[in-house]
């Protein structure tokens, strides 16, 4: 009998220990793994609407650099962008998901520039930084908390660039641009969405140069394309038919409506020497092509990538808390700026 019981009990008794043994060392594992496991750094992103060129190009922009950022650190950061469609109130849903999900940085590309002070007001309740960029809120706003910030470019910069671009050839090939050679120069203006900051301050920059310069203008049109290079080719055939040759320059708020304006003229079969002098602001690659191409006679660097890396930059150092000012140039306690560049077929040549 005693026997027997030796006989159950030794082999339960291994086969209790052995299985004791394996959960300790998946335990240990397991433990070991999760210690070894990178933190992440989670970054909600909010767009006005993911259709737009510029906006595009800097998400991709900040998602390369935050994987490239990543290898570097041991930190995994991790972007997430949603597309507001153009709704304040899609927008706000997506702000709040991103609150409620406990993301560690929030960053707003705002649908409407005067409606920041909710997002604020729910951010710093939730204690979560909030980086608004490229559409500018009201300054009041932004004020409402220490951890609400602006990342951006200076719009009158872009408008006097854009100006500028203009006046050299007014000063150096007047009869190129002065095609009916009265002294005064014929344009129009396709702006971009109303109320955007971009659009108002470019709007009146551009030719704020021009006149301080004391060049004559004659504002033939203007009107909004909201951004929108098919909207642009259609407004520009309006103004073909109406002015026709008359349309001595086309300032263009951004260039996927300089290269509507492209588009509408193409279409109407007019050649390249006859073209209107055509100026845009971003720096798009197929803006690029059409200045090399000689096309457009300019654009402005709306520096996208600069923007990201600030953003990336800012989100890091609040994730570490760290005091940013001592790290980055800070504005007014709330404003990051990145500097516009104005890029001509001589300027891409030359590089
Ligand atoms: C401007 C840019 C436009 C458009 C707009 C969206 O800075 O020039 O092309 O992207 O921002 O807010
Ligand atoms: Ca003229």
């Amino acid at each position: 009998m005693r026997s027997k019981i030796k006989k159950f009990c030794f082999p339960l008794a291994i086969s209790l220990l052995a299985a004791a043994v394996i959960l300790l060392i998946i335990y240990i594992f397991g433990v070991r793994t999760r210690d070894q496991e990178p933190p992440t750094l989670r970054i909600g992103v909010a767009v006005y609407s993911q259709e737009d060129t510029f906006i595009g190009y800097l998400v991709q922009s900040l998602e390369r650099m935050a994987r490239e950022r990543e290898a570097g650190e041991n930190l995994r950061i991790n972007v997430s962008t949603m597309d507001g469609k153009s709704s304040q109130l899609i927008q706000n849903e997506q702000v709040q998901r991103f609150i409620a999900l406990n993301y560690d940085v929030l960053c707003v590309n705002i649908v409407d520039r005067t409606a920041a002070a909710y997002l604020i007001d729910m951010a710093a309740d939730a204690e979560i930084p909030i980086l608004f960029f490229n559409r500018q809120p009201v300054a009041e706003d932004l004020q409402r908390w220490e951890s609400a910030y602006y990342i951006g470019a200076p719009a009158e910069q872009s408008g006097s660039l854009q100006g500028k671009i203009v006046l050299d050839l007014w000063e150096n090939e007047q009869e190129r641009v002065d095609k009916n050679g009265d002294g005064i120069l014929q344009y129009v203006i396709l702006e971009g969405e109303p109320g955007h900051q971009d659009t108002l301050i470019r709007t009146e920059s551009c030719i704020q140069v021009l006149t301080n310069a004391g060049v004559r203008v004659e504002k033939l049109a203007s009107d909004t394309a909201n951004w929108n290079r098919s909207q642009a080719a259609a407004k520009m055939s309006q103004w073909q038919e109406k002015f026709g040759e008359a349309i001595e320059v086309v300032f263009s708020n951004n260039d996927d409506m300089a290269l509507g304006a492209i588009d509408s003229l193409q279409e109407a079969g007019v050649t390249t020497q006859q073209y209107p002098i055509i100026v845009g602001v971003d720096a798009t690659a197929p803006a690029q092509e059409a200045v090399r191409a000689g096309t457009m006679s300019g654009t402005v660097l709306n520096d996208g990538d600069g923007i990201a890396k600030a953003m990336l930059d800012l989100s890091l150092l609040l994730y570490h808390d760290e005091i940013p000012e001592q790290k980055l140039e800070i504005e007014e306690g709330h404003y990051i700026w990145l500097d516009y560049r104005q890029v001509t077929k001589a300027q891409l040549e030359g590089e």
